[in-house]
C-alpha cells in the first residue's frame, strides 16, 4: 500500500513522486487535480467539489498541498505563508478527497534545477509586473504537476485570473492533455474574496479589505473609465490602512491597459495591507 501515513487518514496521502506517478498510473475514469498551497478555505472546497463532480464516482480527485518557492518573488512572504498541514488533510478526508500529494521542495526541484516555463505575454502584466518571476514559478510547478499525476483535468479558481489565463495559454501552447476548468470565486458574507491570506489581516485591516470587492462592484456600473479607477482608489485609500500595488482596467483576452469599455474588461486591483497582498477583480462585459 502507497502512502507513508495511510493508516491514520482516509485519504491517500503522497508525499513522494514515485509514489504520486504509481498510484495515479491505477485505476480507470477521469483524474482530476486540484493544485493548491495549502491552508485550505471554503473556496478549496468548492474546487474540490467541482473535481468530484467531473471525476465522478469511477475517477479520482487528487489534491496537491504544495507552498512552491520558486513562485514567490518575495523571502517574507514564503516564509509567512499560512502553513496547516494537518488541518488540511483533515480537510481533503471530509471533502472525500482520494488521494492528496504533500512533497517537500526537495521532492519537487533538484537543488541545481535550471529548466523552467516562461510564458511571455500575459505574464508582463499586472501581477506578473510586481511579482517578477511569479509566474514562472507557477507555470513551471503546474507543468510538473500536470506530468507527475498524468491529470485528465484541473480546476482553478477565477480569483487569479491572471494565473488561469497564463495556464490556458501553457496548455494551448505546449500541447499539454489536461482540460483546464475555471471555478468562480468564493467570497465571504461582506464581499472579501476568500484567500489564505485573508488569515494573515489584522481585525482592523479584515474589516477594511471587504471596500476592495465593494468599491469594484461600484465602480463597474460606471461608464468613464478614469471615474472608476478614481472610484476605487478614493474607496481603498479612504482608511489609510492599503497601499496599491496596482488597480488596472485591462483587455479581457490580451490583460493589456484599457483605455475605454469597448469589449469585454477585467478592472483588476492588487493591494498591500502591511506585508499582506491582496488580489481582487470584476469583469466587465459591455452591452
Ligand atoms: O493558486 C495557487 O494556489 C498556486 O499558484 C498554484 C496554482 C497551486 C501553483 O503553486
Amino acid at each position: 500500500m502507497i502512502g507513508s501515513i495511510w493508516d491514520q487518514w482516509l485519504v491517500q496521502v503522497l508525499r513522494h513522486v514515485k509514489d504520486l506517478r504509481e498510484s495515479m498510473a491505477q485505476g480507470k475514469g477521469p483524474r482530476v487535480l486540484v493544485p493548491t498551497m495549502g491552508a485550505l478555505h471554503a473556496g478549496h472546497l468548492a474546487l474540490i467539489d467541482k473535481a468530484r463532480e467531473i471525476a465522478g464516482n469511477r475517477g479520482r480527485v487528487l489534491v496537491s498541498i504544495f507552498v512552491n518557492p520558486i513562485q514567490f518573488d518575495r523571502k517574507d512572504d514564503l516564509d509567512g505563508y499560512p502553513r496547516g498541514e494537518q488541518v488540511d488533510l483533515k480537510a481533503c478526508e471530509a471533502a472525500g478527497v482520494d488521494l492528496v500529494f504533500v512533497p517537500d521542495p526537495s521532492e519537487m526541484y533538484a537543488v541545481d534545477h535550471s529548466v523552467t516555463v516562461v510564458e511571455s505575454s500575459l505574464s508582463t502584466v499586472l501581477c506578473g509586473a510586481s511579482r517578477p518571476g511569479h509566474f514562472e514559478g507557477v507555470c513551471t510547478v503546474v507543468l510538473k504537476l500536470f506530468l507527475l499525476s498524468s491529470c485528465d483535468a484541473a480546476v482553478f479558481g477565477e480569483k487569479d485570473f491572471q494565473q488561469l489565463a497564463v495556464i490556458r495559454r501553457m496548455v494551448r501552447d505546449l500541447n499539454v492533455p489536461v482540460e483546464i476548468i475555471a471555478h468562480p470565486t468564493l467570497r465571504e458574507s461582506d464581499g472579501l474574496a476568500m484567500s489564505s491570506r485573508n488569515s494573515r489581516l489584522s481585525v482592523q485591516q479584515r474589516a477594511d479589505a471587504a471596500c476592495l470587492y465593494r468599491a469594484l462592484c461600484k465602480a463597474a456600473e460606471m461608464e468613464d473609465v478614469a471615474a472608476m479607477l478614481n472610484h476605487v482608489r478614493n474607496e481603498i485609500e479612504a482608511s489609510g490602512l492599503a497601499r496599491i500595488d496596482y488597480l488596472e482596467l485591462v483587455d479581457a483576452e490580451t490583460l493589456r491597459p484599457a483605455a475605454s469599455l469597448s469589449g469585454p474588461s477585467i478592472l483588476a486591483v492588487a493591494v498591500f495591507y502591511g506585508e499582506v497582498r491582496l488580489i481582487d477583480h470584476v469583469t466587465i462585459m459591455v452591452s
